[in-house]
């Protein structure tokens, strides 16, 4: 079965082809970071504006990337939520429109539940039991994932996303956006012990997350150090703090992943999102399960991000399982992932 999958809940405008066992044959993404970068963040306005002139072009060059044509397409699959209400309504409404249009089986996806498969995708391999981190800009939060379907959320976050917080920190010391790879390009280099910033929850019994203590601590540390804001990126100072940050997020991220995995006693840790492109984290992760004899599955970089191939693959797994969604449902913003 053929499987056209459409995301639009953010800033990126993507369109994939799934083909049978959800092998992805194409996965275009159309990212608006450049247009957003003067803002400091993202436009919902400017967004929305943005999916509505990409789309047509986006889902035609996934089609010819995947070497099939519309005719063969046998179900369409589009991201309902969570996500910028503006946004989702034009992956949407494209997706349902071309359902309606050409006879063909739907199925609205909750992006959160595509952000859990992305490792399998990118891994090629059948599904196993897991605990499955996903921390983006958006979201931190650990899920306990049985089957496709079939999940509880152990943990989340009580107040900023760590993808957030590496936004904020980055605002702080002016060194661009999005955050998180500019901070892990200051850190190079950086002494990740200089500074003891806190590691928010890391203790806690429970698998929930908070980093808006560590992003204040940043700033705190700043007020009494002023002569490190005016220095360049690439200064000793500057790294290390950067690099000081971006050990006490990933050690968070780090234990709770392994702590949530031994509980839930699987065999498998799989993570997804945008800050799982983090080097550290990828690295402090993989040595931490190797430690705890437990298998690493981390999405490919283009996978972590948000994309259209996530939904497709699911909204494959689903549609073959002859589920289907109404041509009525609405975008919903803040879906939640159970
Ligand atoms: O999943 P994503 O593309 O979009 C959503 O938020 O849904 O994630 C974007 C987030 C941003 O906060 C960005 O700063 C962060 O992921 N990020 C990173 C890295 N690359 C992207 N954070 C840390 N290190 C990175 N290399
Ligand atoms: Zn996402």
């Amino acid at each position: 079965m053929l499987v056209l999958g459409i995301e639009s809940s953010c800033d990126e405008t993507s369109a994939a082809v799934v083909s049978d066992g959800a092998r992805i044959l194409s996965n275009v993404v159309a990212s608006q970071i450049a247009l957003h970068r003067p803002y400091g963040g993202v436009v919902p306005e400017l967004a929305s504006r943005h999916h509505l002139e990409l789309i047509n072009t986006v889902v035609t060059d996934a089609l010819r990337e995947a070497s099939v044509t519309l005719d063969q397409i046998e179900g369409v699959a589009a991201t309902c939520g969570p996500g910028l209400a503006s946004s989702l309504l034009i992956g949407l409404t494209f997706g349902k429109s071309l359902a309606l249009a050409r006879n063909l089986p739907f199925i609205g996806i909750n992006h959160m539940e595509a952000h859990l498969i992305s490792p399998w995708l990118s891994a090629g391999r059948a599904f196993e039991p897991n605990v499955s981190l996903i921390v983006s800009g958006g979201h931190t939060m650990l899920v306990h994932v049985r089957a496709i379907g079939d999940h509880t959320v152990l943990g989340q976050t009580t107040d900023d996303a760590a993808g957030e917080a590496f936004d904020k920190v980055s605002k702080l010391l002016g060194l661009g956006y999005p955050g998180g790879p500019e901070v892990e390009k200051a850190a190079h280099g950086g002494n990740p012990a200089a500074i003891p910033f806190p590691r928010g929850k890391l203790n806690d019994p429970d698998f929930d997350f908070s980093f808006s203590g560590i992003k204040t601590s940043v700033l705190y540390w700043l007020r009494k150090h002023p002569e490190s804001k005016i220095q360049n990126p690439k200064s000793k100072i500057v790294s290390d703090l950067c690099a000081s940050f971006q050990q006490a997020v990933v050690d968070v991220l780090v234990g709770k992943a392994i702590a949530a995995a031994l509980a839930m006693r699987v065999r498998f840790v799989t993570v997804s999102g945008g800050v799982a492109c983090n080097g550290a984290l990828r690295d402090l992760l993989a040595a931490a399960c190797r430690r705890n004899n437990l298998e690493l599955l981390m999405a490919d970089r283009k996978l972590c991000t948000d994309n259209a191939g996530m939904i497709a693959g699911l909204g494959w797994h689903k549609l073959h399982a002859g589920l289907r969604t109404p041509l009525d449902l609405d975008a919903q913003p803040n879906l939640q992932l159970r």
